[in-house]
This record gives structure tokens, sequence and C-alpha cells, in this order.
């Protein structure tokens, strides 16, 4: 079903949050919510203002890719959020959303969800969720544009993604209401944002690495040109880095990168 204007305010009344989810703006079918997101910079006082869409005609994923987007089944959201932080922090609230979006997920589904680095959300070894993170200036404005998409009820997927997607519903038999979901996802993105903000990154990092299974794992990790092969020993506590252990001994902690699991 698609969404109802009354769905807003049964979100707003599911919200312990402080600063998101003050404004809810619900869509049924944009291109993306980012770019609607980024059209709406510095229109707004508010701090946290939610899109959310029914679907997208043009959702997008990391690294130029394209998000599938179906109607009804999935959840697409974006967050404006004002933010001061020095540019090297702002990179950090895709970790600080990884984390709140794979807790939310876990209050739902019965097979545990994990996060695998940088910040895609696995279910039983596939992706269920991804986030966007983009960073928008306009004069004195600067925001960051935070959009998160969860595979909620797809039954199929393209015949492309069928290897590497899945849905909550396909893991778990059952369909979700998607309401208490985004309600759920915004009550942690408030706490861990805030605790961010406050006690810096170290707490998000404990709570990344308790809900990754990927440690301990050999991976291959593609950067620019180059390509890395390893073990994942952990994110680090001061810069949220992904330190891994090269098989031929180095220990080397990456900022950013492509990581396939192998066998
Ligand atoms: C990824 O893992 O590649 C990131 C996927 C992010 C998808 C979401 S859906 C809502 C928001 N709007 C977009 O166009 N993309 C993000």
């Amino acid at each position: 079903m698609p969404y109802s204007q009354e769905d807003q305010q049964w979100i707003k009344s599911q919200l312990q949050a402080e600063h998101i989810g003050q404004e809810i703006l619900i869509y049924d079918a944009v291109e993306s919510t980012n770019d609607t997101a980024k059209r709406m910079v510095g229109e707004s006082d508010n701090e946290g203002t939610v899109i959310l869409a029914n679907s997208q005609t043009q959702g997008k994923g990391r690294l130029g890719r394209s998000w599938h987007s179906e109607g009804n089944v999935g959840v697409y959201l974006s967050i404006l959020l004002k933010t001061s932080l020095p540019p090297e922090q702002i990179s950090k609230i895709a970790l600080v959303a990884g984390v709140a979006l794979v807790q939310a997920i876990n209050e739902f589904s019965q097979p545990r969800a994990y996060l695998k680095w940088p910040n895609d959300v696995l279910l039983n070894g596939k992706k269920v969720a991804g986030i966007l993170t983009e960073y928008c200036k306009k004069k004195e404005h600067s925001e960051v544009i935070l959009g998160i998409g969860i595979n909620v009820n797809h039954a199929h997927f393209p015949i492309s993604l069928q290897h590497i997607a899945t849905s909550m519903a396909m893991e778990n038999g059952e369909i979700f209401e998607r309401l208490p979901l985004i309600s759920s996802l915004l009550n942690h993105l408030d706490r861990e944002y805030q605790s961010f903000l406050n006690e810096g990154l170290s707490p998000t990092v404990d709570q990344w690495n308790l809900n990754s299974d990927m440690f301990g794992k050999h991976i291959s990790l593609t950067k620019g040109t180059q390509t890395f092969f390893g073990t994942a020993m952990k994110l680090d506590a001061e810069e949220g880095n992904l330190v891994v252990l090269t098989d031929n001994g180095e220990e080397l902690a990456f900022d950013s990168g492509e990581v396939t699991l192998m066998e």
C-alpha cells in the first residue's frame, strides 16, 4: 500500500527523537529522495527533516550505481542534517547510520542482519539495505544528506541483482509493516547521531564491531586501481577505518574501498 498523509503523524507519534523527524515529508514517487532533499538545502530551520518516498524512479546507490526502488515494498528515505562538523568527520556519519540501520532491522528480523564495511547491511549474506551520504553546500548553508534504502517486502529482484540482493520478507518468510521499521530507524539514528556529536566516534565503532560478522574473514579490498588481499580485523576506534592484516603480514587501515568477502 502507498503511504497516506496520516502516516506522517503516526511516525511522529512513535518518535522519542530530539532532532531527527521534526518534519517528515511523504511523497508517492520521486526520482531520488537524496535529490529531493538536495533541493531543500538551506530552506528549513528544522534539523533532521525526513524525505520519505513510496518509490523512486532513479534511486541512486554508491559508486554511481542505481538502487532498485520498487513501490510499496521498500523504505526509501533521506534525512537532511545541518552540521558544523569538520570535513574529515562528515564521512563518519555513514558509520553512525549503519549502526542505527542494523539495530532497527534486527528489531524485526529473525535471522540477524550484519554490517559489511563500509556501510552495507547483509541478511544471510545478501544485501538488504544500503546508505548513500552526500554533502551539499549552498551559499552559507552546508548540509549532509543521509539516504537510506531498505529492501523490506520485495518478493523478487531483477535477474542482475538476484545473486546479491535480498529483502527482509524473503529471509523471514513474512511481510513487515514499513512504518514501525521507519520509526525505529529514526529513533536509533537520533540516539547514535547525538552520541557521535557528544562523545565522538568510539561508541559508534564499538557498536559497529559488535554488529559485523566480517572480522576474521578473508577479504579482497579494492581501492582505486589497487586490490589488497587479507583478513578483516576490526574498525579502529579513532577513525573508524577498516584494519586489514594483508596476506604478506602488513597491517593496513583503509578509509574507503570496496570489500568482497572471499569464500
Ligand atoms: C548503496 O548501498 O549503494 C546505497 C543505497 C542507498 C539507497 C537510498 S534509497 C533512498 C536514498 N535515495 C537514493 O537515491 N538513494 C538512497
